[in-house]
């Protein structure tokens, strides 16, 4: 079996590469903290194809990290924490997490929020994402459809 690398990203809190099995608890976190969720096919093809992780604490999923990088341009696919674990920090080393991993190799991070998640919003600009740019009706929303910002964080360290 390969090596699986296990960080202890918070007292209490570790992240490791998910695997298949995880997906039901994939799911089950983005079911409870998304209004659109992704379905456990997309979580499927991320684990294939994009570096993917679970937060753990002891053996229960807490949260995931799903992010993909192409040459010097990294992009945040998805990032979650558990309700009853948010506000606590986790959120913020989930993408601490992401952000070292890919310092040395990438110039940009890129990612797309709904225009009305505000707690993620606030969580990207606190880590000096800027809003870069739209897509008009990108998302499903609850009265049709909704915004995305396209936000991005400077990397390159001039
Ligand atoms: C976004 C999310 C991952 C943040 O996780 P978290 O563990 O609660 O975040 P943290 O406790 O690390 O907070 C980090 C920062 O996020 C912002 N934030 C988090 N929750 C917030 C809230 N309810 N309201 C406003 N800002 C909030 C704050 O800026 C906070 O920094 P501060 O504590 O210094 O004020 C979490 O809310 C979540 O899972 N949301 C649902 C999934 C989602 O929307 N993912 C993003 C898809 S683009």
């Amino acid at each position: 079996m390969a090596e699986c690398k296990v960080e202890n990203i918070r007292k209490g809190f570790t992240l490791r590469p998910a695997t298949v099995d995880d997906i039901p608890g994939l799911f089950k976190i983005e079911t409870e903290v998304s209004p659109f969720p992704w379905s456990s096919k997309q979580f499927a093809e991320s684990l294939r194809n994009h570096r993917s992780f679970v937060l753990c604490k002891g053996n229960r999923l807490v949260g995931f990290l799903i992010f993909n990088q192409v040459l010097d341009e990294a992009e945040l696919l998805n990032i979650a924490v558990k309700t009853s674990f948010q506000g606590e920090g986790l959120g913020a080393s989930l993408l601490d997490y992401c952000l070292a991993e890919i310092a040395a190799t990438a110039l940009s991070l890129f990612l797309e929020v709904r225009v009305s998640n505000f707690p993620a919003i606030a969580l990207y600009e606190g880590r000096g994402f800027r809003h870069v740019g739209e897509r008009k009706a990108y998302y499903h929303g609850e009265n049709g459809r909704e915004d995305a910002w396209i936000m991005r964080c400077d990397l390159s360290h001039a």
